[in-house]
C-alpha cells in the first residue's frame, strides 16, 4: 500500500466545497488502486489572512514543502480586494509559486465532446481542440526588479514593474515544453513579443537554439498579439505554447473558453525537484460560493493530473478522467456548462454522481 502525504489548501469562496469532492474522490479511487491519502490542510489566501494577516504564513509553505503533492482550490474574494498588495490573497499564490520553485505551468485545455454546445464558439472550430498551454510561472514581469510605485522629479507617481528573463530561466521552461510537446502532438509555439520587446528577444533566441536537441518537435513561434487572434479563430492549429509568464496568464483564459467553461479546467505546477501544486484554473467565484452551485470537476481533474504528474498512479488518473466524461455524457450539468436538455445540478449531486459511476 502506498502511502502520500497530501497538503489540502481549500482556500476561500467556492474551495472548499469543490475540495470536499476532491478527497472524496481521492478516498474512493485510493482504495481502489492500493494507495492511501494522509491529509493535512492549511490556510491560504482570503481566510489565512483572516486567522493570522498573512497571505501565505510560512507554516502553510512548510507544510507544502514537506508533502508529496499540494493540492489547492482557489483563493480571493471581495473582501481583501482593497488591502495592500503585501496583504492580497493573490500575493499568496505567487508567494506559494516561488517558495517551492514551481515555475513551470501545464494548463491543457481539451474540449469535451458533450461540451461542445457549451463553447460560445461554432463547433466546427472547437471540436477536437486539444492544447496544452506551458506557462513560465516565477519569472518575467510577475517577479521583475525594479517593481513599485514611485514618486517622479515632479511629484507624479509611476507604476513599474519590470519583464525579465534569464537565459537559464528561459531555457529550464522550453525544455519542458519541447519535453511536452514530445509527448503529445509533436508541435510547439513558442509565444512572445520578439518584435517589441527585448526579453522576447532573448527568448526567441534561446528557444531556436535548443530545438536541433528536440528534431522530433516542430518549433514555430508566434507574437502574443497573433496567437491570441489565431487561438480564437483556428484553435485546433495547437498542440503545445510555450510563453512567458504573463503572456500565458492570458492566452490561457483564452484558451480555457474554447472548451466551453473554465470550470472544467485543471492545471499543474511543477518545479525541478519537491512537490508540485495541483489546481483547478478557475478562481474562487465569490458570487456563487456556499450556495452549492460550482463546478467541482476541475477540482476532481486537478487530482487526476497529481495522480499523473506526482504520484505515479496514471491508471487511477485515467479511470477519473473517464468518470468525468460518465456523468457529463450522462447528461449531470452545473449551471456553468448547462445547456438545453441536460439535467442541472448543484455541486453536491455533481460529486454524487460521480461518486457512484467511478465506486464500479
Ligand atoms: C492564474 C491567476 C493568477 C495569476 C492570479 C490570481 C495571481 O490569474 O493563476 O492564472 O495571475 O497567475
Ligand atoms: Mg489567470
Amino acid at each position: 500500500m502506498m502511502n502520500y502525504r497530501i497538503t489540502l489548501l481549500p482556500g476561500d469562496g467556492i474551495g472548499p466545497e469543490i475540495m470536499a469532492v476532491a478527497v472524496d474522490v481521492l478516498k474512493v479511487v485510493g482504495g481502489q488502486f492500493n494507495f492511501q491519502c494522509e491529509f493535512q490542510e492549511a490556510p491560504i489566501g482570503g481566510v489565512a489572512i483572516d486567522a493570522t494577516g498573512e497571505p501565505l504564513p510560512s507554516q502553510t509553505l512548510q507544510m507544502c514543502r514537506n508533502s508529496d503533492a499540494v493540492l489547492l482550490a482557489a483563493i480571493g474574494g471581495y473582501k481583501w480586494d482593497n488591502l495592500p498588495r503585501h496583504q492580497r490573497p493573490e500575493t499568496g499564490l505567487l508567494g506559494l509559486r516561488a517558495g517551492l520553485g514551481l515555475f513551470a505551468n501545464l494548463r491543457p485545455a481539451k474540449i469535451l465532446p458533450q461540451l461542445i454546445d457549451a463553447s460560445t464558439l461554432k463547433r466546427e472550430i472547437v471540436e477536437g481542440v486539444d492544447i496544452m498551454v506551458v506557462r513560465e510561472l516565477t519569472g518575467g514581469v510577475y517577479f521583475g526588479t525594479p517593481k513599485g510605485v514611485f514618486e517622479t522629479e515632479t511629484g507624479e507617481k509611476r507604476g513599474v514593474n519590470t519583464m525579465a528573463y534569464t537565459e537559464s530561466e528561459v531555457d529550464r521552461i522550453a525544455r519542458v515544453g519541447f519535453e511536452t510537446a514530445q509527448k503529445r502532438g509533436g508541435n510547439l509555439c513558442s509565444v512572445d513579443k520578439a518584435n517589441v520587446l527585448e526579453v522576447s528577444q532573448l527568448w526567441r533566441d534561446r528557444v531556436t537554439q535548443l530545438a536541433p536537441e528536440y528534431p522530433d518537435v516542430e518549433l514555430s513561434h508566434l507574437y502574443v498579439d497573433n496567437a491570441a487572434m489565431q487561438l480564437v479563430r483556428w484553435p485546433k492549429q495547437f498542440d503545445t505554447i510555450v510563453t512567458g509568464n504573463l503572456f500565458g496568464d492570458i492566452l490561457s483564459d483564452a484558451a480555457a473558453m474554447l472548451t466551453g467553461s473554465i470550470g472544467m479546467l485543471p492545471s499543474a505546477s511543477l518545479g525541478a525537484s519537491g512537490p508540485g501544486v495541483f489546481e483547478p484554473v478557475h478562481g474562487s467565484a465569490p458570487d456563487i460560493a456556499g450556495q452549492d452551485k460550482a463546478n467541482p470537476l476541475a477540482q476532481v481533474l486537478s487530482v487526476a493530473m497529481m495522480l499523473r504528474y506526482a504520484l505515479e498512479q496514471p491508471v487511477a488518473a485515467d479511470k477519473i478522467e473517464k468518470g468525468v466524461l460518465e456523468v457529463l455524457e450522462q447528461g449531470y450539468r452545473t449551471g456553468d456548462i448547462m445547456s438545453e436538455g441536460m439535467k442541472q445540478v448543484g455541486c453536491k449531486e455533481m460529486a454524487e454522481v460521480l461518486l457512484k459511476v467511478l465506486s464500479v
